[in-house]
């Protein structure tokens, strides 16, 4: 009887610990910050191109590549289930997909590819950061 009370208690403890180890992951859950810094990352590295006008194209597609590809990781990394937040990050979505369809070749037209992105990120930041 004692040792069947034992177990139990051993099998209670591990459970109480493994919800509080998974509730402390779940708190300092790095993706979102991961997933905004990377998109901030690429954004800056476009903006710098912009301002040193340096705009080769090869880079500028690999950054929009970067960009398009991390922010279908928004909506599942954030968790966030509003219809404004998902809206948000499908246009900052359907916005990157057209850029990298125009394909930018010079600054002239990334800096106007580049503008209605840059109001997404805002926007989003405005309500919900
Ligand atoms: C759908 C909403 C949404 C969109 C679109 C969005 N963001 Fe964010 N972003 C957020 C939220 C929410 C936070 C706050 C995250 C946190 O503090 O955990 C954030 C935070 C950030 C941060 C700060 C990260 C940190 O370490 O605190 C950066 C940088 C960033 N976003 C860049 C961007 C860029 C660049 C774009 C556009 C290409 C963008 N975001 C588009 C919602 C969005």
């Amino acid at each position: 009887m004692r040792v069947v009370l034992m177990i139990l208690l051993g099998l209670v403890i591990g459970v109480l610990g493994t919800t509080q180890v998974m509730g402390v992951l779940a708190a300092r859950n790095p993706m979102p910050k991961a997933v905004m810094t990377t998109m901030g990352y690429h954004m800056g590295e476009l903006s710098h191109a912009l301002k040193a006008r340096q705009c080769d194209a090869a880079k500028i597609q690999h950054h929009l590549e970067r960009l398009q590809s991390t922010a279908t990781d928004i909506v599942p990394v954030f968790g966030i289930d509003e219809k404004s937040f998902t809206d948000k990050a499908g246009e900052l979505q359907t916005h990157l997909q057209q850029t990298l369809q125009a394909a930018p070749t010079d600054c002239a037209t990334l800096a106007a590819a580049i503008k209605p992105i840059g109001e997404t990120c805002k926007s989003c930041h405005q309500q919900y950061r």
